[in-house]
């Protein structure tokens, strides 16, 4: 497999700890819940993206480019951590953000400024095209730009979720525990397709159950075959036979709640029940949800006492300090 021949670009410490949650899992009085801590991940402040960056970035150096441009939203982890990536390897960064731009930046936003990130706004319906706009237009200045799509889910990015399920495999090994399920957050999908794969390549039988953080079951549902296909070119990429087809992934899509990044009670409950009985925080977009989406599972009697969930967190905590407000209204006491 050609997985370590690939370009890579160093970007952070791993393996990330897993954490046995010794008071969550007496609280719910359900499976045994560990948790692996990809929020810890070096790099500013931390998150998924950083694995999927390390190989998108190792590419970009190796085409020769010097400038990144990638689009999210407001407070988009990815493009925060994209930022920080492209400081590090000494490349510009250009993002593309729908929305406008605040009185006052928060979160992510205010460390995309800190970063040094230059900052386009668009409506949501032209990212896309803004996005290779920009590019166009850097190109033309004589800059050499390299696109990196919405949250780094492409099968470059994915390579970096095939590695993470390598390494996690070791660690399960080590800690001598076979998880019945990984439950995480899904929306571009790469974190799934690189998980999914790498399960299957490690031979890890459990569900690779994503919690999906922007979509509903009877929505327009782009994810099984945007999965399939970021999953079947990883493949093909690390010089796998493997191939999926849209069965072979497991998603959840109930707990859109009030929208995407319209946290309510569920997210704001779980971020209280981390943060009081484990001293873990998470971002209220993205991991609260999936936790959220856990716990309500957990309640449901989805899992039994005698099994093992391992949660991913995935990151996101800077999202706390764009949603200060809420936070303080919710008067945890
Ligand atoms: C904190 C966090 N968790 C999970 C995800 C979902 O990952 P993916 O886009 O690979 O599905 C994101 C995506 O932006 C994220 O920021």
């Amino acid at each position: 497999m050609k997985l370590d021949r690939l370009p890579r670009f160093n970007l952070a410490e791993f393996p990330t700890p897993v954490q046995y949650l010794d008071r969550l899992t007496k609280k719910y009085d359900g499976p045994g819940i560990y948790i692996k801590r990809d929020d810890v991940t070096s790099l500013g402040m931390g998150g998924n993206k950083t694995r999927k960056l390390e190989f998108l970035i190792g590419e970009a150096l190796t085409l020769g480019k010097d400038t990144l441009v990638t689009a999210g939203g407001i407070q988009s982890n990815h493009c925060r951590l994209t930022a920080a990536a492209a400081r590090k390897a000494g490349l510009e960064c250009h993002l593309i953000l729908n929305g406008t731009s605040p009185e006052i930046a928060k979160g992510n936003l205010l460390l995309d400024k800190l970063f040094g990130a230059r900052v386009h706004y668009c409506e949501r319906k032209d990212r896309d095209k803004k996005l290779f706009q920009v590019a166009d237009e850097l190109e033309i200045a004589g800059n050499k730009p390299y696109v990196i799509p919405v949250g780094g889910s492409n099968s470059i990015g994915a390579v970096g979720y095939v590695n993470a399920m390598q390494e996690l495999a070791r660690q399960l090994v080590e800690l001598d525990i076979t998880p019945d399920a990984i439950v995480f957050a899904t929306s571009s999908g790469g974190t799934q397709a690189g998980l999914t794969l790498g399960a299957k390549i490690n031979g890890f039988k459990g569900d690779i159950l994503g919690i999906s953080i922007d979509q509903t079951k009877t929505g327009p549902d782009p994810f099984p075959p945007v999965l399939v296909q970021i999953t079947n070119a990883t493949a093909q990429r690390i010089g796998s036979d493997i191939r999926m087809a849209e069965s072979d992934f497991s998603i959840n899509c109930d707990f859109l709640g009030a929208g995407y990044a319209m946290p309510g009670e569920l997210e704001f409950n779980a971020i209280q029940d981390l943060a009081l009985l484990e001293g873990i925080l998470l971002g209220p977009v993205y991991t609260a949800r999936a936790m959220g989406g856990l716990l309500d599972l957990i309640q449901k009697g989805y899992f039994t006492k005698d099994q093992t969930v391992l949660f991913w967190h995935t990151g996101g905590t800077p999202e706390l300090f764009a949603w200060e407000d809420q936070l303080q209204a919710a008067q945890y006491t």
